[in-house]
């Protein structure tokens, strides 16, 4: 009898089945038996049972396979034995199931070697999440594993598939790129300790002649790869895992090694679908809440201060970011001791008592007075040379024992696999947290992690798992403190970081034209409400040309609003524009950070680009003009152009809105089919069209 499991999602089944490779001596895997739309049977023919060049367990789609089990192409797993024996082929033991949770376990040719294969629906969400145990059963034989992968996903693809991915590096992630892949391998990946800035952990699948697409993910904050592989059978398999260049588990009698999880989930409605699948299972089941609490509109002082943090400029700072409706003031890098520039300071948590005499606590009450919250900026991962901290325990770093650290940006990495380094940054934690009325941490990580040393080869692992649980820690200990996660803009950004922080920065690059590309590949693959997005001034670090204010602050709205400018230089008009659109942001919010999002054009080629938010009360469209030509010298008369129009897609057919801005009524199936006109009224080169349902 052939065992097979279906788990079946709201709309969705994924089937699995024990797959036999029918060679002399046994050689059991699970095999994917279906994926994609609820009701659908098994959909993978049974591979042939000769084959030239290539074995049965070659040609099936199985779930995991280890070097020695399957043969011609790319292998999850790689096992090394201490007494030379290299791979794993293994025998079905048993399983549980509980409602849409399987595991499935099998024992190795050795006997030494336990392997459990995971897989959970999250029914509500259509999500699949996978991740693997490998256990060494013996009592006196150590096991390496060059290679262990969390999961492989699937995919019939008769010619090929189409890849899209999220590609750049720090100040500019998140570019969106497509490849068509018939035959070979795209690999993505961060060897840097971190999640990196050169790709996000996510890919999305379209295959001709499939409906729909699915998408990957991995939730994990090291290094990590994720490969797409296209093969001649028609299968295109997306494996993912931690890096195994900067990684090697070494399982010691006794050991269980279990792996990051990987995410993946299908839509019908494509890739713009699979978005919206992933924001809806990070809004329910990543995010502790989504409300102004841990969304609030936060000003920042870095663009407008860098290092220069002086308190009086501070206050007068807070003063007009209360004035215009900013909820919670944060004073990013430059707070503490020895900081007036990136050389030193870093490591020694103490305010700098050449100006702050007397701490940060009065600076922190007259905020809080002004009816701020009160925020701070740490690194806490990281330490300068020139500080206390590293005088004291220059071994806390990462370093190997015979070479030199290399310094990035003037700073090296504490050593999280260290008990004495984690214990001492829960107590830095603790203190600042119950010493000072803080209500907002931005965590930071400015550097990828470089000389990991000996004696440990799991360094990206363990480094990994220590900033989780020291976050975990901050949202145990103190649930009322709103944490954004970043490492030099968009450099830590990932499932697991969504589970453990509030809100994200996605990119240091505010100039608003990158911005809109940035932020249109971010919600590709993760959701309004974690996006923060800072209204700073022109010109931007790498895109210098001009937009009007009001592109600037529409931009913002598209996901957690803040304001970074220096308000000091803020004109009254300037001031003016900032309160209402805090205001209008403020109301909208609840759309803007709960609807579902739907993307018109694309901010690099097409000149119209847009946002759709919709819920079933209210749609609102975020509408950008990315011409240069609309402001500046070349200012375009409105009245010669006639103003676009944007087909709406997320919005009810069936029913009536009304659009806020002319009082007029539409039929949904027109806004479909006809568009609504885009006026141009809150910027010249932006917009934004609220649209409420009329009751029935
Ligand atoms: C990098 C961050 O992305 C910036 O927002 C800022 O916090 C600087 N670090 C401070 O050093």
């Amino acid at each position: 009898m052939t065992l097979k499991w279906q788990l079946h999602g709201a709309t969705t089944t994924y089937g699995v089945r024990i797959f036999d490779a029918g060679e002399p001596q046994p050689n059991s895997t699970l095999m994917l038996d279906y994926w994609g739309p609820a009701g659908g049977e098994s959909s993978w023919p049974e591979p042939p049972p000769r084959h030239s060049f290539a074995t049965r367990a070659d040609l099936a789609p199985l779930e995991y396979a280890s070097v020695g089990t399957r043969h011609t192409h790319r292998s999850e797993l790689i096992v090394e034995h201490d007494d030379g024996l290299a791979g794993a082929r293994w025998t079905y033991v048993d399983h549980g199931l509980d409602k849409a949770r399987l595991a499935v376990r099998f024992v190795d040719d050795t006997g030494r070697l336990a392997l459990t294969q995971h897989i959970v629906m999250h029914g509500e969400f259509d999500v699949v999440e996978k991740w693997i145990d490998v256990q060494n059963l013996s009592d006196d034989h150590e096991v390496l594993l060059p290679r262990v992968m969390s999961a492989s996903w699937s995919f019939l693809a008769p010619d090929g598939a189409r890849v899209h991915y999220l590609a750049g590096a720090w100040g500019r992630e998140n570019n969106r790129e497509t490849v068509d892949l018939r035959y070979g391998s795209l690999q993505i990946g961060s060897r840097q300790g971190i999640t990196g800035h050169l790709f996000a952990p996510a890919m999305q699948i379209e295959a001709a002649g499939v409906r729909g697409a699915y998408g990957v993910s991995l939730s994990w904050s090291g290094s990590w790869t994720m490969i797409a592989d296209a093969h001649p059978g028609g299968l295109v398999r997306v494996s993912t895992g931690v890096d195994d260049e900067t990684t090697t588990v070494r399982l010691a009698p006794g050991r269980t090694f279990s792996t990051p999880h990987s995410l993946g989930t299908y839509s019908p409605e494509g890739a713009d679908g699979v978005s919206r699948a992933w924001h809806r299972y990070q809004r329910a089941a990543l995010a502790r809440s989504i409300s102004p609490e841990h969304q609030p509109v936060v000003y920042n002082s870095w663009f407008a201060t860098t290092y220069d943090v002086r308190p009086d400029h501070q206050l007068a700072l807070a003063r007009t970011a209360a004035e215009v409706g900013v909820e919670a003031f944060v004073i990013d890098d430059g707070w503490f001791k020895g900081r007036t520039g990136d050389t030193a300071g870093l490591g020694d948590w103490t305010p700098d008592p050449s100006f702050f005499p007397d701490g940060l606590r009065p600076l922190a009450d007259q905020v809080i007075e002004l009816g701020l919250r009160f925020g701070l900026w740490i690194e806490p991962e990281c330490v300068n040379p020139d500080s206390d901290l590293f005088r004291a325990h220059p071994d806390w770093v990462y370093r190997s024992p015979t070479r030199e650290p290399v310094l990035m940006r003037n700073q090296l990495v504490l050593n999280l696999s260290l008990p004495e380094v984690r214990d001492h940054l829960v107590g830095v934690l603790r203190l600042l947290l119950t010493e000072l009325p803080i209500t907002y941490l931005k965590w930071d990580m400015n550097r990828p992690i470089t000389d990991p040393g000996s004696p440990t080869s799991e360094w990206a692992i363990s480094h990994g798992n220590g900033y989780h649980t020291l976050m975990r820690l901050l949202r145990e200990e103190f649930p009322h403190v709103t944490v954004e996660a970043c490492s030099g803009g968009g450099g830590r950004i990932d499932p697991a970081v969504l589970g453990i922080s509030d809100v994200v920065w996605p990119s240091d690059e505010t100039g608003p034209r990158d911005r809109l590309l940035i932020q249109d590949g971010f919600l590709r693959a993760y959701p309004p409400h974690v996006m923060s997005s800072w209204v700073t001034d022109l010109p931007g670090t790498r895109d210098r040309t001009p937009t009007s204010d009001g592109f600037r602050f529409v931009m913002a709205m598209a996901g957690a609003l803040g304001v970074g400018s220096d308000l000091g230089q803020w004109t009254p008009e300037q001031r003016k524009l900032a309160a209402t659109a805090i205001a209008l942001y403020k109301e909208l919010r609840p759309v803007l950070h709960t609807g579902e999002v739907y993307f018109h054009g694309d901010p690099r080629g097409s000149r119209l680009y847009a946002l759709e938010y919709v819920t079933d009360e209210r749609v609102v469209l975020l509408v950008w003009d990315t011409s240069r030509e609309r402001i500046g010298d070349h200012r375009l008369d409105t009245r010669l152009t006639p103003p676009p129009r944007v087909q709406l897609v997320g919005i009810d057919a069936t029913g009536n809105y009304q659009t806020r801005h002319d009082g007029a009524v539409h039929s949904g199936a027109a806004l479909r089919g006809v568009g609504v006109t885009v006026p141009w009224e809150f910027a010249i080169d932006a917009d934004i069209l609220v649209l409420d349902r009329i009751p029935r």
